[in-house]
């Protein structure tokens, strides 16, 4: 029997998703990874020759408008990179009967539910990004291609820009630290994201049926925290391993997030339910610890800030 592995067309590849899928996707198929010289995403023309060029199996888009603050004075772009990019993806990979496999953030919500967030739950975005990216969901589902809209939150990698580096930066610099505590998630490594984007693509191409999975999930880690607990958790642990910290677990202080002054409003309750993910596809999200000890093992060895 002959087996024929699904192309893959990777977007973003220097995302801190994206350096993740080009190690999880190998196992896949051929992959085609793209950056913004390869695929600029204000560049409609580019992006339809790049799709029919490669004619792939699926196409995986982790390359989007991130800057969340900046989104508020650079609208047009946004929705240029987060929704009209993302139309024309459906729409090329509806011709060529592709999926479209596309990541979507729980800043879709407003945050004021008092559990975690379901797919069913309808968005009410407080910022422009996170209209910009409830946009590229619409557009996604409007043109009606085969998908999968992976939404997650709080994501981090060892390589990029996010929340726990920056703890880390700052407590390398300074004696003290003031954290919010008032608004609540579950951190999710950009490892984690695209094993289980690697198993959910396992499935689809081995399912007779595939199409009936077709939708959005949610995929965070287990758990919960605030981004205060989280920050002690992270630096009693760099303390333990001996990295040059001044700030440590102590030494962080509790902060509301209406006192913290940030462009954007950012929603308080940031929880995902991911039920329907664990039972469609079968994966296994561990706590959020788990990744969170490994990302400080790997910073400590590594010395990566
Ligand atoms: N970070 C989070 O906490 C979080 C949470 C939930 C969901 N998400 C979603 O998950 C996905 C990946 O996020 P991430 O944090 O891994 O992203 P990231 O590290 O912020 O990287 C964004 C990527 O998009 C690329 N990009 C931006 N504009 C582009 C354009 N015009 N053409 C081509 N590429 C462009 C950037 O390329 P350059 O390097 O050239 O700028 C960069 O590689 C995104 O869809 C995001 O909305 C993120």
């Amino acid at each position: 029997m002959t087996v024929v592995s699904p192309k893959i067309l990777l977007l973003g590849k220097d995302s801190q998703l994206g350096w993740e899928l080009r190690r999880s996707l190998s196992a896949i198929g051929p992959l085609i990874a793209c950056d913004r010289q390869s695929a600029n995403l204000e560049n409609e023309d580019e992006l339809r020759v790049q799709v029919r060029h490669h004619q792939p199996s699926f196409i995986v888009n982790t390359a989007a408008y991130t800057a969340v603050d900046k989104a508020e004075t650079e609208q047009a772009k946004a929705y240029q990179i987060n929704e009209t990019a993302v139309r024309i993806l459906a729409e090329e990979a509806s011709r060529i009967g592709a999926w479209l496999v596309h990541y979507s953030t729980d800043y879709v919500f407003d945050g004021e539910k008092p559990s975690p967030y379901t797919e069913d739950d309808e968005p009410r975005p407080l910022n422009i990004y996170g209209l910009s990216k409830a946009a590229g969901e619409r557009a996604i589902r409007d043109v009606g291609c085969k998908h999968l809209i992976i939404r997650s939150g709080w994501l981090y990698s060892a390589h990029g820009s996010n929340f726990p580096r920056a703890i880390l930066r700052r407590a390398i610099e300074r004696d003290q630290l003031e954290v919010v505590s008032d608004s609540f998630g579950a951190p999710t490594s950009a490892h984690l994201v695209a094993d289980v984007t690697a198993a959910m693509l396992g499935r689809l191409n081995d399912l007779a049926q595939s199409e009936e999975l077709s939708g959005i999930y949610h995929l965070t880690s287990s758990g919960e925290t605030s981004w205060y607990d989280y920050a002690q958790f992270l630096l009693s642990l760099a303390q333990n391993r001996g990295l040059p910290i001044k700030a440590n677990a102590k030494r962080v202080f509790p902060v509301t997030g209406a006192s913290y002054a940030a462009v954007a409003v950012r929603p308080k309750n940031s929880r995902l339910d991911t039920s329907l993910l664990r039972r469609r596809f079968h994966v296994h999200l561990p706590d959020w610890k788990i990744h969170a000890r490994r990302f400080i093992d790997e910073v400590a060895r590594s010395r990566l800030l």
